[in-house]
Parts: C-alpha cells; sequence; structure tokens
C-alpha cells in the first residue's frame, strides 16, 4: 500500500520547484489553508472565553483542535499547548520546570538533538544549578545505541532525559517506548522532541508514557506554530510563567497571551490531513523513496552519504557532501536547478560535530514528504551527477 498523488493537495508546488526541503519545514496542505481561511473569512474571530456567538464558536474550535491533535498524538485535548514554535515553547516550558529544581537534579541531553532540545535544557539547568550530560552518538553514522543512554542514567539520580523521536540531519529514530522505559526505571522522566519524526512516524504519548512532548505543524503540513503535549501532573502542577489575570485552569494557563486563533484553525486542517493515511502506508511510500534517494546518491561518485545506511525505522531525511565542495555551493547549484534542500549543520550542531563534518561547513539536507514523488527524486539524482560531473 503507498501514498496516492497527492501534489494536487498543495498549491504551493505549482511553481514547479523540486521541493525537497520539508525537514526545514512543509508547504501548507489544502485543508490547513482552507480551515485558516474559512475561520478568518466567518464571523467567529473574537477573543475566547466570551458570552457572545463569535467568542463561543472561536472558543469551542480552539477546543476541537486540542481534541484532534491529542487524538493525534496518543493525548488528550486537555494536554495540547499551542505557542510559537517548538523552540519558544521549549524555553517557557524548561524555565518553569527549573522553579521547581534545588540544584541537585541530572539532566540528560543527547548529541543527537536540535539544539531547540539542548541549549534550553542547558539555560534552565544553569538558572538552577542544575548539572546536564550528553549521550553521545556513535561518531561512525550519527545513530544513538540506548545502552550508552541507560548507562548515563545509572549514576547519581536523574531528573530529565531530553531525546528526539527522530534526528533532523540523519532520520535516524531512537526507540522511544524502549527509552521510556528505561529513563522511568531509572526514576526520571522523559521529554521528547517530536518535531523531525511527527510527520513521518507515530507517537503515542500515553501509550508510551511519555512525560512531555513538542512537535511543529509547519513541519506537518500546517501553519508555522509549535505544539507542546504534557502530562496533566505537569501541566497542572508545574507553575508556567503568566500574567495574574491568566488564571485558567488546563492548558490555557500555559499560552500566555492572546492565541493566533487563525492558526489553531489551520493546525486543525493539517491534523485531518495527517489523519487521513494509515501510518502504513506513509512508512512504505516514504522508506521507498528514500532507498531510492540514498542507493542514488551512493552510486554518483564523488559523493558521500553520512548516516545509517538502512532507510528502515527512520525519517526518511538523509545527508551527504560533494568531494570538493562546500555544501551551501552544492545547494546553491541545485537552486540554480529549481531544487530546494538546506546545507550546513541545521541546528544539529553536536550531531555535525560528531560526524566530523564541521570543518567541510555541515552538509547538504535532502527530505522526503508525502507528496514527494519518483520524480522528484530522481531529477535531484539527474541534477547532481550532472554538477560533479562539471566539477
Ligand atoms: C528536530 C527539531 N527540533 C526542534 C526544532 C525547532 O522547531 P521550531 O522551529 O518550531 O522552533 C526543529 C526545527 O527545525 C527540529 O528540526
Amino acid at each position: 500500500m503507498t501514498l496516492p498523488d497527492l501534489r494536487h493537495r498543495f498549491p504551493g508546488l505549482s511553481d514547479g520547484w523540486v521541493r525537497l526541503d520539508g525537514p526545514a519545514g512543509t508547504l501548507p496542505v489544502d485543508t490547513a489553508i482552507e480551515a485558516m481561511y474559512a475561520y478568518l473569512r466567518s464571523s467567529a474571530p473574537a477573543n475566547e472565553g466570551g458570552r457572545f456567538d463569535a467568542s463561543i464558536r472561536t472558543t469551542a474550535m480552539v477546543d476541537d483542535v486540542r481534541a484532534a491533535v491529542g487524538a493525534f498524538f496518543g493525548a488528550c485535548g486537555s494536554q495540547v499547548i499551542f505557542g510559537a514554535s517548538a523552540t519558544a515553547l521549549m524555553f517557557a516550558y524548561t524555565r518553569a520546570l527549573a522553579r521547581t529544581w534545588n540544584g541537585h537534579e541530572r539532566i540528560i541531553c543527547t548529541q543527537l538533538d536540535h539544539d531547540s532540545n539542548v541549549t534550553p535544557w542547558v539555560t534552565a539547568a544553569a538558572d538552577a544549578g542544575a548539572k546536564v550530560t550528553s549521550v553521545p552518538v556513535d561518531p561512525a553514522d550519527g545513530s544513538l545505541d540506548l545502552a550508552d543512554l541507560e548507562r548515563a542514567l545509572s549514576g547519581p539520580k536523574v531528573a530529565w532525559v531530553a531525546l528526539c523521536g527522530a534526528s533532523n540531519l540523519t532520520g535516524f529514530a531512537p526507540d522511544l517506548p524502549v527509552a521510556a522505559e528505561m529513563v522511568h526505571r531509572a526514576g526520571a522522566r522523559l521529554h521528547v522532541d517530536a518535531v523531525a519524526r511527527a510527520p513521518h512516524l507515530p507517537v503515542d504519548v500515553n501509550g508510551w508514557a511519555i512525560d512531555s512532548l513538542v512537535t511543529s505543524p509547519y513541519k506537518w503540513y500546517g501553519p508555522h506554530a509549535g505544539v507542546l503535549v504534557l502530562q496533566p501532573e505537569l501541566l497542572n502542577g508545574v507553575e508556567p510563567f503568566r500574567v495574574r489575570p491568566a488564571d485558567y485552569n488546563g492548558p490555557s494557563r500555559w499560552e500566555t497571551g492572546t492565541k493566533a486563533f487563525e492558526v489553531i484553525a489551520g493546525i486543525g486542517g493539517a491534523t485531518a490531513f495527517m489523519a487521513e493515511h494509515s501510518w502504513a502506508s506513509v512508512t512504505s511510500s516514504e522508506t521507498a523513496l528514500l532507498e531510492r534517494l540514498e542507493t542514488g546518491l551512493r552510486a554518483i561518485t564523488g559523493v558521500t552519504v553520512h548516516g545509517p545506511v538502512s532507510a528502515n525505522g527512520r525519517a526518511p531525511t538523509t545527508i551527504f557532501n560533494v568531494d570538493q565542495r562546500a555544501p551551501e555551493w552544492v545547494a546553491g547549484a541545485l537552486a540554480e536547478r529549481r531544487i530546494a534542500v538546506w546545507s550546513g549543520d541545521n541546528y544539529a550542531c553536536e550531531l555535525i560535530d560528531a560526524l566530523g563534518l564541521r570543518a567541510r561547513g555541515g552538509a547538504v539536507r535532502a527530505g522526503i514528504v508525502r507528496h514527494t514523488t519518483n520524480d522528484d527524486i530522481d531529477a535531484l539524482l539527474t541534477a547532481l551527477a550532472a554538477i560533479v560531473a562539471n566539477l
């Protein structure tokens, strides 16, 4: 079972560019665009919590989208918090957590993670006098062995482990249920950065007993925003930074200021799209495309693919380099051929360092999303082969 051709669902594809830049943000899907447009065109726009019709409709829309997002991630709507971005939510969340720390805590981060799941923890730990340790990756392919996490957990008691659900560079995806079990056995809590995982692989927050999780709807065909999902005891028990009148119970207590209601409407549209396809069909389509891409890249002399060799069990993202040319130059040469990819460290700074790619400017990154086709992959491979042949 594979995905149907979904290109007509993405108006942004009409300019003919080959879009392999998805790990940095996807084009919005029609249902997300239409939900935002419909909300803004309606008479519902108003602040929430009032007694008049528009406010009641806006409040109901927010509740409905919370429920849909919660259901998609294996949680309840009452656990879902909307924010500007995953990073903004992480700074607010970790700062609030740090107010409960007494300086004896240990926090574990990893070299696999985007800096959005490292620096907020490091900053909060510094504020509270807590200690941060980092789990290394295998420098050969950037994979993370959960045995190394277990070793890190074996010392003095750990308060939190911050782990990604997938790498935004290599797509490597740790086994989250196993990690959660390991973390809880050690008496610690697990925070998951699911930003690079959520578009491609399932997440079951409550089923896997994940304590907290972030995701960014703009990585799964929605508008630019972040979502934080918390277990109820954290959501209600930890005191967020907020102004005095904002004495709401539930997720609103974390959503400081007025919400971006039209963005929330769009998140609802994107969530509906995400739920249209089974994980089995998403995984088989995206894995086959990743295999085609990486096999093709490896066949070009002068191109080196970094990251795990197998395409199975990963987010469909790859990084590679071209001998004698900086990744940014390669991304520019591809852009001249109307192919969009990213280059550099893409904020996974410790992973790029561990892979030994810092001195050469990181790597070129290409990512597969639900609308990617064999033609997109072949366009990249043909263009890259021509670029390399002309060096
Ligand atoms: C794995 C990962 N985590 C966190 C982030 C940060 O997300 P946001 O842009 O919503 O702050 C990104 C963004 O690229 C990411 O790829």
